[in-house]
């Protein structure tokens, strides 16, 4: 029977693929698995048994990485490359999770990226990603390394919220908001990436993956679309990354090219517009 371990399983997007696995799934949190502790992981990991891991664990306070490197780097790559190496030894199939933010350093990028491209972080959270798929790839050969943007999931990021929530009830408090226009990626639901996630475990097709919702918007567009959706008026201001000045740039574009994922499971996710009904309903 086979026996899929989530690490980092209560998680926004962990606890939507534990959902969907039902019996053959088991998550583990940080007390049960803490992946920066090599051996205590270890120990976790060979007492489950899993004959899949996969790994949703993050740091991605992405401001606050900015002041603390190390412990961004000690989760996002160190932790990764952990749980890559008890993978790695014992041939169990990994999949790892990572993001957008490996990319942004093109500042006239208008394409979407393909997973051929190189990478290029603006930022620690997305150097601290990219440097945990190097670890993966390099420590563990049957891994699927699958990279998502823009987040949003029923159970929110702990510390962070997620930009739906968060715009729904900014949306009821203010009478106006001022929300950055000059950043443009997918926002992604998280129920739709399981699914598709669960499709790709199903082969045996390792490598590089995207994966996100259809299309693409900047966090100005997003908001108004919540908010039109959820019969909210506020009024709306959009703003530039330089004036909303957060501790950590961002790229100014990171849209993911999915069509690799598409021809792989054979479809593709939704239109971020559809899911974000989905989600809202
Ligand atoms: N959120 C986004 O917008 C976004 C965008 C692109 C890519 N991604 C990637 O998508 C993946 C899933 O993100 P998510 O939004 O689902 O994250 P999330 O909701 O923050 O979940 C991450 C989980 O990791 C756990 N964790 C943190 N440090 C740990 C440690 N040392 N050992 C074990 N567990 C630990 C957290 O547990 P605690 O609650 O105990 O801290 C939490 O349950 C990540 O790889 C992330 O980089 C996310």
């Amino acid at each position: 029977m086979n026996r899929v371990i989530v690490l980092g399983g209560y998680g926004q997007l962990g606890s939507e693929i534990v959902a969907r696995l039902g019996d053959r799934g088991l998550p583990l949190g940080r007390d049960a698995a803490d992946i920066t502790d090599a051996v205590a992981l270890s120990h976790a990991l060979t007492a489950a048994a899993p004959t899949t891991v996969v790994n949703c664990v993050a740091y991605n306070l992405v401001d606050q990485a900015e002041g603390e490197p190390e412990a961004a780097y000690a989760v996002n790559a160190w932790g990764a490359r952990n749980i890559a190496h008890w993978c790695g030894v014992h041939r169990v199939p990994l999949m790892h999770i990572s993001s957008d933010y490996v990319f942004g350093r093109d500042s006239r990028r208008n394409t979407p990226y393909a997973e051929t491209d190189v990478c290029g972080p603006v930022n620690v959270y997305g150097t601290s990603k990219s440097v945990g798929e190097s670890a993966v790839k390099e420590n563990c050969p049957q891994s699927w390394i699958v990279r998502t943007c823009g987040l949003y999931g029923r159970q929110s990021t702990r510390g962070k919220g997620n930009f739906v929530d968060t715009m729904v009830r900014l949306g009821r408090e203010r009478p106006e908001l001022k929300i950055v226009n000059d950043q443009r990626c997918t926002p992604t639901y998280a129920g739709d990436l399981a699914e598709a996630l669960l499709a790709l475990l199903a082969t045996e097709a390792y490598g590089l993956y995207h994966a996100t919702n259809a299309g693409d918007c900047t966090w100005y567009e997003f908001a108004r679309e919540v908010f039109r959706q959820r019969g909210l008026t506020p009024n709306v201001i959009p703003i530039t990354s330089a004036e909303y000045a957060a501790k950590a740039p961002r790229p100014g574009y990171s849209v993911l090219n999915c069509e690799k994922l598409t021809k792989t499971i054979g479809r593709s996710l939704r239109p971020w517009r559809e899911a974000l009904v989905e989600y809202l309903r």
